[in-house]
């Protein structure tokens, strides 16, 4: 079997969906349910014994030890993070508390089972560690897209948090021999992504007839990459990557963010027409940039195509519709994860910020 941690957050339960789907080889779910972290998302594994949730945290030694002596699984998956740059920029503490001392602890106790397993069970062994494009920090509009050699330069609690974590997982291979696989991946977006982030919260907040918040001119730019194609990549990394390699994964999508909300408003005045008539783009306001907003990310993901032979199936277009179908039929769950917290947040980021 394998370990997944942060299994029920966005792409970790997309991943193990997916994975449950395409296999019958047994998964251990970790995940400490922050307000990111759903169990509803993995409602369709209810009953399925192949599925094993375990509430608790990846920086517990105890707890994780005890998960890997008696489940022995095969390879671990490391999605658990925090993972919102605004959240990071508000209260960074939870970022270097996970990101960066949860890593280091759960490398320590895999460090210790992967010593004391033998042969083909420790040759097989591998720790696949899931990070972000926005380690490399911020493009020019005519910079080359990120490569795997690119320096690091996290701009953001968030991303420094993701940086210590990907250097972490670069020593324990390098002074320990830990068997590790690091993918760095551009903007995810599809079903069950918490409407703290840009596609869920414009199609949430247009539904609910509320302004659509553009930080700044909205021209800046990420590269997105439908969850399904990230799961299918992660497959493969694993299936059949490099010991102790980077790869960079990305859907060669590179959209301004006033793009992305027009093309959700304009897919909503499609499926949904407003009672008005009227373009849900009528809701867009522009607010206060993000202190220290990176400009553009660009993944460059020759290698793993030209390697491993990966390429995303999903288009943009693609993608985005399914993501607003999907949002439109699941309405239930989105008012589920709309709770007195995910208010609170939403009041912390927005009210502040002038119009
Ligand atoms: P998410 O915030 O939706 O989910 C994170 C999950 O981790 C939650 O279920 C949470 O409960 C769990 N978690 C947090 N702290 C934990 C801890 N100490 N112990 C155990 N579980 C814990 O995040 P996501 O968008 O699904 O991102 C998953 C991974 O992918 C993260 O490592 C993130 O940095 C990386 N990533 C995300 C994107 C993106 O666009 N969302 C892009 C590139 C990389
Ligand atoms: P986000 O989804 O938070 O992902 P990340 O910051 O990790 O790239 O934001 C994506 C882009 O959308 C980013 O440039 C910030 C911008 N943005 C807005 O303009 N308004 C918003 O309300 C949010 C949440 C993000």
């Amino acid at each position: 079997m394998i370990l997944v941690t942060g299994g029920a957050g966005f792409i970790g339960s997309n991943f193990v969906l997916d994975w449950l789907a395409q296999t019958d080889e047994a998964v251990i779910n970790l995940d400490i349910l922050t307000y990111a972290g759903n169990r509803e998302n993995l409602a369709a594994l209810t009953g399925d014994e192949r599925h094993i949730f375990v509430h608790g945290d990846i920086g517990d030694s105890t707890l994780v030890t005890s998960l890997l002596t008696k489940y022995q699984p095969r390879a671990i998956l490391n999605f658990a993070a925090e993972s919102h740059v605004d959240r990071s920029i508000h209260g960074p503490e939870d970022f270097i508390q996970t990101n960066i001392v949860g890593t280091f602890r759960l490398l320590e106790e895999v460090r210790a089972y992967w010593n004391n397993l033998q042969n083909d069970a420790r040759r097989n062994f591998r720790f696949l560690h899931v990070s972000t494009d926005e380690v490399y920090g911020s493009l020019t509009k005519d910079e080359p897209a990120f490569t795997e050699t690119n320096r690091y330069e996290p701009n953001s609690p968030y991303s420094a948090s993701k940086a210590a974590s990907d250097h972490l997982v670069r020593a324990y291979h390098h002074t320990y021999g830990l068997p590790v696989l690091t993918t760095n991946y551009s903007n995810n977006y599809g079903p069950f992504h918490f409407p703290e982030k840009l596609i869920p919260l414009m199609i949430v907040n247009a539904l609910a007839g509320k302004s659509l918040p553009v930080y700044g001119d909205g021209q800046q730019i990420r590269d997105w990459l439908y969850v399904t194609d990230h799961c299918s990549a992660i497959r493969r990394v694993l299936e059949a990557g490099r010991i102790g390699e980077v790869y960079n994964i990305g859907g060669w999508n590179e959209k301004p963010n006033l793009d992305i909300v027009h093309t959700v408003c304009s897919l909503l005045d499609d499926l949904r027409t407003r009672a008005d008539k009227k373009s849900y783009k009528e809701q867009i306001t522009y607010v206060t940039d993000r202190p220290g907003h990176d400009r553009r990310y660009a993944i460059d993901a020759s290698k793993i195509e030209l390697e491993l032979g990966w390429k995303p199936a999903e288009t943009f277009d693609t993608g985005i519709r399914k993501t607003v179908q999907w949002y439109l039929e699941n309405q239930d769950w989105v008012a589920n994860v709309q709770s007195g917290n995910y208010r609170e947040w939403v009041e912390k980021n927005y009210a502040g910020r002038a119009v």
